[in-house]
């Protein structure tokens, strides 16, 4: 199992002191701009962070080190974050990735800073996170069920492996509705459409009118195998439902469940993320042997989903108590990786 270090502390504090761009994959579930206070489940007189922007100390702290006067909350919240991603952005190698999670109002805003410090070019998307299940106590509002996770590369050459969903089940009873003795398939096209030329040859006795889309020795192997479907009018590509990869992941994701009242056992701090949300993040954008930094780790979720999937992971957290459940988590997962962790479906 690849290795994890946790560090308690200020992010700023600890990052401003590590010299060095090793750093691959930035995930980070900063505190959203709330006022409130999450507490620990297991002991609900602990406080595990504050969320509070009106703390007077946490305030004061800030309108110090932003020189702001202002007394607004969000700009002292923005200015907050500015420093620690500008510390953040200093330890990424040219790479790296980072991606932010945050609330749907305070997202936008958000944006902006990192727009400011990573460049627009280098967006590379909003994710769109469902993170519950629809409410139905909604009266005169809409239910307000998903996070924002923006997604920003340090420079245009940056770590990219591309990632699949299941495909949805309209769209698979309505492609796959072909079948042979391999299985259900649908179609793709193996011929050129008008706007594009094609290959040109004969095949069987039909030559498309803008050619095909493979070579001619692709095409006959092709065939040969059984991966040719010849319609009414034209022939296609076979796509077995078995191989198909799913649906190329797009930016809004519906298919990770939140942690849920039924793993409450699983759920050891309030904000904890889930571990699949984690995974494909971890899976999309980086490698190996890649060094995954959760500067604001909580229960060290993301650096689970790092070492689960062979990256080195490095925890931050300013709470004590993140600490102590993030390294006990990790611990566990020396102990009994399956059982508790795979939550892969
Ligand atoms: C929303 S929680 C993260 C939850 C985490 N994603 C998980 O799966 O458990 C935010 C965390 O940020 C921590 N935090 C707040 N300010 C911090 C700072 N300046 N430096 C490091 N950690 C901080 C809090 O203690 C809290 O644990």
């Amino acid at each position: 199992m690849s290795k994890a270090k946790f560090t308690e502390g200020d992010c700023l504090d600890i990052l401003s002191k590590y010299h060095g761009k090793r750093v691959d994959l930035v995930y980070l579930d900063p505190p959203f701009f709330l006022n409130r206070e999450f507490r620990l489940e297991a002991n609900r007189t602990d406080v595990a962070f504050q969320g509070s922007w009106n703390d007077q100390e946490v305030y004061e702290h800030i309108r110090h080190v932003s020189k702001l006067n202002s007394t607004k909350g969000l700009d002292l919240y923005l200015s907050w974050l500015y420093e620690r991603l500008a510390a953040i952005k200093d330890v990424m190698s040219d790479e790296a990735s980072i991606f932010l999670h945050i609330g749907t109002r305070e997202g936008p805003a958000v944006s902006l800073v990192l727009d400011e410090l990573f460049g627009s070019t280098n967006w590379r998307s909003t994710i769109t996170w469902q993170r519950s299940h629809p409410h139905n106590n909604v009266t005169k509002s809409l239910g307000n069920i998903s996070d924002y996770i923006y997604y920003y590369s340090k420079s245009d050459s940056y770590t990219f492996n591309l990632q699949y969903s299941a495909h949805d089940e309209t769209y698979l009873n309505n492609s796959f509705n072909n079948a042979d003795e391999k299985g259900r398939y649908a179609l793709a096209p193996i011929i050129q459409e008008r706007a594009r030329k094609g290959h040109f040859f004969e095949h069987k006795g039909y030559t498309p009118p803008n050619g095909w889309r493979v070579k001619k020795e692709q095409l006959e192997r092709l065939d040969l195998d059984g991966y040719i479907h010849w319609g009414e009018n034209r022939p296609y590509k076979k796509i077995y439902l078995d191989e198909a990869k799913g649906t190329p992941l797009q930016n809004i994701w519906t298919d990770v469940a939140n942690i849920t009242r039924t793993e409450l056992d699983r759920r050891r701090y309030p904000t904890q993320k889930p571990l699949r949300l984690l995974e494909r993040i971890v899976l999309l954008a980086s490698r190996p042997g890649d060094l995954v930094l959760d500067p604001f780790c909580g229960s060290g979720t993301a650096v689970l989903a790092a070492r689960i999937n062979g990256r080195e992971g490095w925890g931050i957290d300013q709470s004590p108590d993140a600490i102590r459940i993030a390294t006990e988590r990790s611990s566990e997962l020396d102990s009994k990786p399956e059982s508790l962790f795979d939550t892969r479906s």
